[in-house]
């Protein structure tokens, strides 16, 4: 088996990449990225000399690479997750997101049909997704698999639109695909513009904590080696044309995560009880800010025998232990492009 993982090199995609150069050693893994701002191939030091691994530095959105990596590779399987993902960064930007998330999509699939003709036994093309495609839950209810779309930031409509268009090469040229929604992730490597990380940085170098608006957004938090096991049994088990659903059935308001994150990285760096939280700062909303993520995995879990096998604050120490102990990895992000979009989104509100 010869597999193409698109975005490799970032958050989820380096922990994917990992697992399937580990546990299969028969197949070749192919990892094309383009190393945007988010890639870091410091995520796959420990595998990148395996012999069963290769990397591809490209761009998902030039169609005439595309075409030629499939024609030199002849992939059975594609495991798609390149993406430009942080909602913030589509809001004051969205272009970029139309281009990689929709037209990048486009010509991965052209490139699939196109290498595998009419030929279609054992192939696969897997799209990585979100569940923010479903939208804002109120206070009640859960995200199925039959939710309508209902997607509210530039991010959420590129990847609804990339979802979209992926079930339209089902239903038209019989295209194989599979398609999974997944809740929010958490975990090592996770690049320190996202909530998680973001914090875990301010609380070590004692900066403000931004709470966007009052803190009462939910989000389901999933560990990413969930993930990465789930998408593991949909690539290999998951029924052609089917949608699954992956969260962590594991709901918080940010404030109160944050609260958390708090008390556990006082005991970790020393300080006083209380100490950090004294970081927490409320600063505007994100504009169209969704008011609660929460997803129904029963699909997943029934049909092929998942879940998630961490609790949160088993999974959040652990996260924590890593930013504390991996100083390098976030010291080079830091240095780079990193201080002048802090700077850009934070101190214009
Ligand atoms: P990330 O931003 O950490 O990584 C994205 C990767 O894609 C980077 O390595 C980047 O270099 C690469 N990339 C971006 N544009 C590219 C292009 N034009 N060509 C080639 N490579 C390109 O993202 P992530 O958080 O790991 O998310 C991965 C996927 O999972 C995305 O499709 C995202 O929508 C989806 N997802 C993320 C979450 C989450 O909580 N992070 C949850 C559900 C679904
Ligand atoms: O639900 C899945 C999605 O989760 C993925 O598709 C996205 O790629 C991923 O980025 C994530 O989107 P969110 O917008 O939910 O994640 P983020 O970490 O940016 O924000 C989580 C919550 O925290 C959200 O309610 C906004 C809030 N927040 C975020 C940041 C960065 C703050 O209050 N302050 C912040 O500084």
């Amino acid at each position: 088996m010869k597999i193409l993982i698109t975005g490799g090199a970032g958050f989820i995609g380096s922990h994917v990449v990992r697992l399937f150069v580990n546990k299969y050693p028969e197949y070749n893994i192919i990892n094309l990225d383009s190393l945007t701002y988010a890639g870091n191939l410091e995520n796959l030091k420990d595998i990148e000399n395996a012999p069963n691994y290769a990397f591809e530095r490209g761009d998902i959105t030039n169609e005439k690479f595309i075409d030629e990596l499939f024609a030199k590779h002849n992939f059975d399987g594609v495991i798609h997750l390149a993406a430009e993902s942080h909602v913030d960064r589509s809001i004051s930007d969205p272009n970029q997101f139309i281009m990689t998330n929709i037209v990048g999509t486009v010509n991965l699939l052209n490139a699939a049909r196109k290498s595998w003709n009419q030929d279609l036994e054992n192939k696969r093309f897997y799209h990585i997704s979100t569940d923010e495609v479903y939208g804002s839950l109120g206070d009640e209810g859960l995200f199925t698999e039959e939710t309508s779309y209902d997607p509210r930031s530039p991010y959420s409509a590129s990847k609804a639109s990339s979802d979209h268009l992926v079930r339209a090469y089902y239903h038209t040229y019989k295209l194989p695909i599979v398609i999974s929604n997944c809740s929010n992730n958490y975990g090592p490597n996770q690049f320190p513009e996202k909530l998680i990380p973001l914090s875990i940085n301010n609380i070590k170098n004692k900066r403000p904590i931004p709470v966007y608006g009052k803190g009462e957004n939910i989000r389901d938090w999933l560990y990413v080696i969930d993930h990465a096991n789930a998408i593991d049994l949909i690539f290999h088990q998951g029924r052609v044309g089917e949608t699954y659903n992956i969260g962590g059935n594991n709901e918080w308001k940010n404030i109160d995560l944050i609260y958390t994150l708090c008390e556990i990285m006082d005991k970790k760096l020393g300080r006083a009880k209380g100490e950090s939280a004294q970081l927490i700062t409320f600063v505007k909303d994100r504009a169209g800010h969704d008011l609660r993520y929460a997803i129904d995995s029963s699909k997943i879990q029934k049909e092929l025998g998942w879940k998630p096998s961490l609790q949160f604050a088993e999974g959040l120490e652990k996260t924590v232990d890593w930013y504390l102990n991996n100083e390098d990895w976030l010291n080079h992000i830091l240095s780079g492009d990193y201080e002048k979009y802090y700077n850009q989104q934070y101190h214009k509100r």
